[in-house]
């Protein structure tokens, strides 16, 4: 089943159209990923999605229901959380703290840290008395990443988690988002410049070159070379 489906979007920014016609699915169990090399439109796709930058033309369907009118802490209650490029955790906030910001979405009743969280991630709960600012960057991705699993989402969006992380802690989030993919409740929808980490991922993918989706395939053609090409400097 899809969840999200986006189509024929355009986004601007002043005069600069950074999104031409992108259409793009993420569907229940699967990890769509959207590769694409520096300035191609990635991050601007996904604040697309999530509502922190409006659009100048096409639709976003989340769930059967057109959600490109609705401000992001709306898309949030429904169910899509944003793990952005850069993590944007808080820095003064201990990592308890930082977990709890992503409570914003949900009913006071289910206001609690889901253990997946810990069971995925074991070095946040060791560090929860600690302040956000003095986790290694790796660190500081897994607890984005738990951040947003905090709200249950049925749409998770993740902007280059692999970037400027050590190989061992990525590792740790491929075999997270493997975890989740395999949970088949939630569609995962993945942009990243790092080819071996998507290929690994990918049950779908879709390259991006200036605002465009220039091509679109299942896993098995993440095999062949053209792929790999495209991202190449
Ligand atoms: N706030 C902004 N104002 C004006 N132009 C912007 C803004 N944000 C992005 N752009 C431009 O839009 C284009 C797409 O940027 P975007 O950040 O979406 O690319 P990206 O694929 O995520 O790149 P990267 O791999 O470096 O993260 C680029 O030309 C960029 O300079
Ligand atoms: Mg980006």
């Amino acid at each position: 089943m899809k969840m999200l489906s986006v189509e024929n979007l355009s986004l601007h920014y002043g005069a600069a159209q950074a999104l031409r016609g992108v259409s793009v699915e993420a569907a229940l169990g699967e990890v769509t990923c959207v590769l694409g090399r520096n300035g191609v439109g990635k991050t601007s796709l996904l604040r697309a999605i999530v509502g922190h930058r409006p659009i100048s033309g096409g639709s976003i369907r989340f769930d059967g229901q057109d959600i490109a009118d609705l401000k992001p802490f709306e898309r949030a209650t429904r169910g899509i959380a944003y793990v952005p490029q850069g993590r944007e955790i808080f820095p003064l906030l201990t990592v308890r703290e930082n977990l709890e910001t992503g409570f914003a979405p949900l009913n006071r009743g289910t206001r609690r840290v889901p253990d997946e969280v810990f069971e995925l991630f074991p070095v946040l709960r060791s560090m929860l008395g600690r302040r956000g600012g003095d986790l290694s960057g790796g660190q500081q991705q897994q607890l984005a990443i738990g951040r947003a699993l905090v709200m249950r989402p049925r749409l998770l969006v993740l902007d280059e988690p692999t970037e400027g992380i050590q190989p061992s802690i990525i590792k740790d989030i491929a075999r997270a988002i493997r975890y989740l993919r395999d949970r088949k409740d939630m569609a995962i929808l993945l942009v990243e410049q790092y080819f071996d980490f998507a290929r690994e991922l990918a049950d779908r993918f879709a390259v991006m070159e200036r605002g465009e989706i220039v091509q679109k395939g299942s896993r098995s053609a993440l095999d062949g070379n053209d792929v790999r090409q495209r991202l190449a400097i």
